[in-house]
């Protein structure tokens, strides 16, 4: 429905008539807005974040592109943000009966889309938030909080697992298969970037600088990191966000227990998971997959992958982040 423009208001329509357009990979109209692709009513649930959200600053914001990890950093925040509520019973978990996208909620594509104003005494203190936001575009809300010092946390994949996690998650969306013809067409406008929220390595630039700018409040974190390390990447996580673990928790093995809460194996064999849907209207099950690194190798050919290093390297150099 993002892709449509029911939502937009007559003055966003202006502003989208000035702005530079071009095609996604299904032939549906993207806007560049400040360096950024957007669907219009994307780009509407965007201007109303900055024109309304103001974190506090206990709240945690989840930022990515999507497939770059979003669904684990949701289960992995919530899990050491509240894990002391859960400690005596952890049967009653919420992430074992809810989807981490119901428990995190999108501030773009849930909260402020179609014009709403959220309730947020809901939502469970310190409250997480998520978002696939460009850096730049999140702080036009943040600055003009009048307390501006939320935590963002960022996770970030690869270009070439991020792809190919992404036409995966299309095919398994529109269950018709799409065709080598599509492959071919989503590669092409990765590569350009023009996709929504794109492109890529504007994206994962802009948290990339913030962190190095402010460490206190931004967290860069990769995806592949948290896989071959995970025992210290939660803990550098749950130090990050004011929540350590003791020296008790870590000899107990709480670190462990968030970890195999979260794990993709866990969370997609949970009856919550493999059936019904999500408040933003995606099945829950097609937020797990493989979860692997390197799942590339079995999809695209070495010069599509060669083709993604050369753009991804080109575009971060000097920026001290490579892949
Ligand atoms: P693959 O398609 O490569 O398997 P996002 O959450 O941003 O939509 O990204 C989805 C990707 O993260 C998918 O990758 C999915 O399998 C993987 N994923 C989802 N939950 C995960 C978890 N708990 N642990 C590790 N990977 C997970």
């Amino acid at each position: 429905n993002y892709m449509k423009d029911d939502k937009v208001s007559q003055e966003t329509k202006n502003l989208i008539s000035s702005l530079p357009s071009d095609k996604d990979f299904m032939g549906y109209s993207l806007y560049n807005y400040k360096g950024c692709w957007y669907y219009p009513n994307t780009l509407q649930a965007v201007l109303d974040v900055q024109k309304h959200f103001r974190p506090r600053n206990t709240d945690i914001i989840l930022a990515s592109l999507p497939k770059g990890g979003t669904t684990w950093l949701k289960s992995l925040v919530f899990a050491v943000v509240h894990r002391e509520k859960y400690r005596k019973t952890p049967q009653i978990h919420p992430l074992l009966s809810q989807n981490p996208h119901d428990l995190v909620p999108f501030l773009e594509i849930e909260l402020y889309a179609s014009h709403q104003t959220p309730d947020f005494t809901k939502l469970p203190s310190p409250t997480i938030f998520s978002t696939h936001i460009h850096l730049n575009a999140l702080r036009e809300a943040i600055t003009k909080s009048s307390s501006s010092a939320c935590k963002i946390v960022y996770v970030c994949r690869g270009i070439k697992d991020a792809f190919v996690s992404g036409w995966h998650y299309r095919n398994m969306l529109h269950r018709t298969k799409m065709d080598q013809a599509t492959f071919e067409k989503m590669f092409d406008a990765y590569c350009r970037g023009t996709l929504l929220y794109g492109p890529y390595w504007e994206h994962v630039l802009s948290y990339w600088k913030g962190s190095l700018e402010d460490k206190k409040n931004v967290l860069f974190m990769r995806y592949e990191e948290i896989i071959e390390e995970p025992l210290v990447q939660v803990k550098r996580l749950a130090e990050f966000l004011n929540f350590p673990f003791t020296e008790e928790e870590e000899k107990s093995g709480s670190v462990e227990e968030i970890l195999k809460l979260c794990s993709l194996r866990n969370l997609s064999n949970l009856e919550v998971n493999k059936k019904g849907t999500t408040r933003i209207g995606v099945d829950s099950n097609v937020f797990f997959r493989k979860g692997e690194v390197g799942d590339w190798k079995n999809h695209l050919t070495p010069h599509m992958a060669k083709t993604f290093d050369e753009i991804v390297e080109c575009r971060l150099r000097g920026s001290g982040l490579s892949f």
